[in-house]
């Protein structure tokens, strides 16, 4: 049972209610809201999957936040970790979308700098709707041409993805409530350029102890964000924080 600490409801959170939480604010740009779970001792990661720190009460907050976005973008290592194979969204929140004007999958984007995906992987074989790829154009030739079969590769940058070219292109797409589930290198350079708008951060109660990577990782975060804790969640002992971008 989800319950409300911030701000303080008592009794159960249900779906509704989580809809309304959740809600992207009205937007004309595109507007990037990042979903992590963290161990309580920092880590992003348990045996190398972010699927050892979920629970019940994560995976609902989760389903929501696909249901409510137009794209889930995702970093090419969480693709290599974690596969991303088949639909992305359940029966129920398809229907759900149609009924809210949205379409009935969401769009799917990567980024990868060096394309060094598998086009024959489950990723794009099931993806009920074509893959969208942002890349640079410093990526190799032949894999260009291979995932190109199976996606739309877009460069958004030289050497590396620029996140502001990224963002554009997706707004070009229509593209603009966001769902970044990362992963850590992703949110790292995101939050460099300033190109975060929310973080739903989910704190598992567990020490994870080993070598995991923090939620962010990368090139100096010389553009900190400050962030305002919108709201804060509780089911058992796992937290799930909402925060805004402070100002
Ligand atoms: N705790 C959580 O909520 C959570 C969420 C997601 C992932 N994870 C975990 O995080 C681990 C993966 O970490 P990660 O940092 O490798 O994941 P990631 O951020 O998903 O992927 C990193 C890769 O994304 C591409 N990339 C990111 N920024 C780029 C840029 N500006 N320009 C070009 N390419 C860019 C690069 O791909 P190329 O190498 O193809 O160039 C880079 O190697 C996995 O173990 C996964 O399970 C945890």
């Amino acid at each position: 049972m989800i319950t409300s600490l911030i701000p303080a409801t008592g009794g159960a959170i249900d779906d509704d209610a989580l809809h309304r939480l959740y809600a992207y604010p009205v937007t004309d740009r595109p507007y990037v809201r990042f979903n992590f779970v963290a161990a309580a001792d920092g880590a992003a990661t348990s045996g190398g999957f972010s699927a050892g720190l979920g629970n019940d009460g994560d995976k609902r907050i989760f389903t929501v936040l696909r249901r409510l976005a137009d794209v889930v973008l995702v970093g090419a290592g969480t693709i290599r970790a974690e596969g991303y194979g088949g639909e992305l969204v359940d029966d129920d929140a398809r229907s759900w979308r149609r009924g809210h004007g949205l379409a009935e999958h969401p769009a799917v984007a990567v980024i990868s700098g060096s394309l060094d995906l598998d086009p024959s992987s489950d990723f794009f074989g099931q993806a009920p709707v074509r893959p969208l790829i942002l890349t640079s154009t410093g990526a190799a030739a032949d894999r260009r041409t291979a995932l190109e079969r199976v996606a739309d590769v877009v460069d958004c940058g030289t050497d590396t993805v620029e996140a502001p070219a990224a963002l554009a292109e997706l707004g070009r797409r229509g593209l603009l409530k966001i769902i970044c589930e990362g992963g850590p290198a992703v949110l790292g350079d995101f939050t460099r350029s300033g190109a975060v708008d929310e973080l739903c951060l989910s704190i598992s109660p567990l020490l994870a102890g080993g070598d995991g990577p923090r939620i962010a990782v990368g090139r100096s975060p010389e553009a900190a964000i400050g962030l305002t804790l919108s709201s804060l969640l509780a089911e058992d002992s796992a937290l799930y924080t909402l925060y805004r971008r402070a100002g």
